[in-house]
C-alpha cells in the first residue's frame, strides 16, 4: 500500500471543507465556545481550511495568505481553558463522525488536534 500524506488519506479538500463546515455548525452552537467566536464564522472557517490543509502535509495554504501560524500566539486575545480545549475536540469529533472519517487516519488525526488544543490553553478554569 501506497503511503499517503494525511491530507490525501482523508480524501482531500472535499473532505477537510465538509469536516471544517461540519465543525463550526457545532462551534457557533456550543454554550463554552460560541461567546469566544465572531457570529459569522465563514471567515473563521475557511482560515482553518487552510490551516488544516497544511497540518496535514498538503499545500500550505494558510502560510501563503498569512504567513507563520503562530497559533499559540493568535489564541492569546481569547481565554482558552480546558474546559473551552475539551469543547472545542468534542466538537471536532462529532465532526468527523457526521463526515464518517475513520481509522487510523482518524486516530493520528484527532491525537495530533489533542496535543495542539493542550497547547492552545493559556487561561485555568474558574475556580469554585
Ligand atoms: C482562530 C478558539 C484550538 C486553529 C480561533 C479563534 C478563536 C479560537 C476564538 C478566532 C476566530 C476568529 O476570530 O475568526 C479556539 C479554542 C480552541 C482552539 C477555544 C481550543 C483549544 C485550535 C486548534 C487549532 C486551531 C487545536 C488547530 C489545529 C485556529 C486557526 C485560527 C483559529 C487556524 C485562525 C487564525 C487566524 O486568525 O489566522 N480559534 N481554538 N484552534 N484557530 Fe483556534
Amino acid at each position: 500500500e501506497k503511503l499517503l500524506p494525511p491530507y490525501e488519506a482523508i480524501g482531500g479538500e472535499e473532505t477537510l471543507s465538509k469536516l471544517v463546515d461540519a465543525f463550526y455548525n457545532r462551534v457557533g452552537q456550543h454554550p463554552d465556545l460560541s461567546p469566544i467566536f465572531p457570529d459569522n464564522l465563514s471567515e473563521t472557517a475557511r482560515k482553518q481550511k487552510q490551516f488544516l490543509t497544511q497540518y496535514l502535509g498538503g499545500p500550505a495554504l494558510y502560510s501563503y495568505e498569512h504567513g507563520h501560524p503562530m497559533l499559540r500566539a493568535r489564541h492569546m486575545p481569547f481565554e482558552i481553558t480546558p474546559t473551552r480545549a475539551n469543547a472545542w475536540l468534542s466538537c471536532m469529533r462529532a465532526a468527523m463522525d457526521e463526515v464518517g472519517l475513520e481509522g487510523s487516519v482518524r486516530a493520528e488525526f484527532y491525537n495530533r488536534l489533542v496535543l495542539t488544543a493542550q497547547h492552545m490553553i493559556n487561561t485555568p478554569d474558574e475556580q469554585k
